[in-house]
């Protein structure tokens, strides 16, 4: 195993080399140099690859805060009182909780995990709110006395719940800040195992069958519940912003329901997350102005015709945030050629990215030392576990894969990582962020030894 290098400087000034082909698909300050390599902000991926061993993750933080920029401008432009809290699960790290603290991020966290690593890299816990169709008791009352405050928010997600928090805020003597989590019942154009907001989902409190509005009155009766406002996922990778606009309008409505019957204005709403991102070159990312168009505007019709004040809004982009700024790199392997098709195996795979294995992911890939080099040939990119399924790419355009060069992946940065797995006992790989040119170890390569340290002989 290679041991972690010290930062590394990059060798040439990246910006004067023109940018990769489908540049839509890499980190902002992607490259290709004269020799027809990929430069991430400066450094060669090979290069990459050489000090920190393959395979790697390389997330550019000139691209994360870019993103984190982008929808903050485009949902404060249009909504003073809006609030872009980052979904951690696509990618949780003490780096990426730096910027989200630098950018003026809140965060959606989904475990006690989520919120440990977050306070423990200086994150205020009052910023966080908690998602989770089911939260432990362990993790709630972990999240509850995080930071000494607790996590801001409580998202409910059944009658079943909300009795325990009121419970837990009973014994602490303090009310638990909540929102109610909606199911609207909003169809989605997205893999069926990320769409949420459909009748037939495990989560949220169903609107159609009154359990929500049932919720709201529980939660205002209870004393020790503080019911601030109402929130609804409705899928993920979504390239239409319809829906976020469906979902909003329909939490909207709930407020101004639960303010006829209940008498109780609820200042908060939340229609999650769900931005698309390209991850093949044919498609198109879905606008952070464009999503923030879409929702506000049907915001600010619902509020006119409900006579509702403007409530804060709080969006929660995941994906979005991080898929563009993160490369995976490998190194190839075996080359093989079949009747069916030409395999280019490399040293990863479904252990790093299930995603292809689980909602059928297309990703691109492309030749890092090549980057301009004609393809001769239509590739799968395979890994290197032992299931059919383990594939990283299908059908992509590439020159003839040489075993020893390294191939790269864009759009690695979402849902990668955190779905890692040391399936085949394979060590999960390290993690470098590059920052003004410097490149940096943030997470160090899993070793054989790692694999092994928490069994019990
Ligand atoms: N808010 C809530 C309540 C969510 O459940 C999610 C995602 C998000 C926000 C962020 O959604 P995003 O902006 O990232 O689409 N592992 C799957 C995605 C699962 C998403 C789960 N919830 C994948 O790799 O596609």
């Amino acid at each position: 195993m290679p041991r972690p290098r010290p930062a590394t400087s990059r060798a040439t000034p990246g910006q004067e080399w023109p940018a990769p082909p489908h540049a839509h698909l890499w980190p902002d300050a992607a490259r290709v140099d004269a020799a027809g390599r990929l430069l991430l902000d400066g450094h060669a991926a090979s290069d990459l690859l050489a000090t920190y061993g393959s395979p790697l993750y390389v997330y550019d933080e000139a691209t994360l805060r870019g993103q984190m920029r982008a929808f903050r401008a485009a949902f404060a432009r249009r909504w003073p009182t809006s609030v872009v809290a980052y979904a951690g699960k696509a990618y949780l790290s003490p780096m990426l909780v730096a910027l989200l603290l630098d950018e003026g991020l809140e965060l959606d966290a989904v475990s006690a995990g989520e919120v440990a690593l977050a306070v423990g890299a200086g994150y205020p816990a009052e910023r966080i709110h908690l998602h989770g169709n089911f939260k432990p008791d362990a993790e709630l009352a972990y999240a509850l006395a995080a930071g000494e405050g607790g996590v801001g928010r409580v998202v409910v997600d059944s009658l079943d719940e909300l009795e325990r928090l009121a419970a837990l805020g009973e014994a602490r003597g303090r009310p638990i800040a909540i929102w109610l989590r909606v199911n609207p019942d909003v169809a989605t154009e997205t893999h069926a195992s990320i769409q949420t907001g459909h009748a037939d989902s495990k989560f949220g409190l169903a609107l159609a069958d009154g359990a929500a509005l049932e919720a709201a009155r529980r939660a205002v009766a209870s004393p020790w519940l503080d019911l601030r406002g109402l929130h609804a996922h409705a899928g993920s990778n979504l390239y239409d912003a319809a829906p976020a606009a469906r979902v909003i309008t329909a939490l909207a409505e709930l407020a101004a329901s639960i303010q006829a019957t209940l008498g109780v204005t609820l200042a908060e709403l939340s229609p999650g997350g769900g931005a698309g991102v390209a991850y093949t070159p044919e498609q198109r990312d879905l606008a952070p102005d464009d999503y923030a168009r879409a929702v506000t505007d049907a915001l600010r019709a619902a509020c006119e015709r409900l006579r509702l004040a403007p409530p804060r809004l709080i969006v929660e982009p995941g994906r979005a945030i991080v898929a563009r700024a993160g490369v995976a790199l490998y190194t190839v392997g075996p080359r093989k050629v079949t009747a069916n098709a030409v395999f280019v195996a490399v040293d990863g795979g479904m252990g790093d990215n299930p995603r292809p294995a689980l909602y059928a992911a297309r990703y691109h890939a492309a030749l890092a030392d090549r980057m301009t080099a004609p393809p001769s040939e239509t590739a799968r990119v395979v890994g290197r576990y032992c299931e059919s399924g383990d594939v990283l790419a299908e059908a992509v355009a590439l020159p003839a894969a040489q075993a020893g060069e390294p191939l790269a992946i864009p759009v690695s940065g979402a849902y990668h990582l955190p779905l890692a797995s040391q399936y085949n006992l394979v060590p999960r790989p390290a993690v470098v962020a590059l920052r003004a040119g410097v490149a940096r170890l943030i997470r160090r390569r899993e070793t054989l030894a790692d694999l092994t340290r928490l069994d019990v002989p």
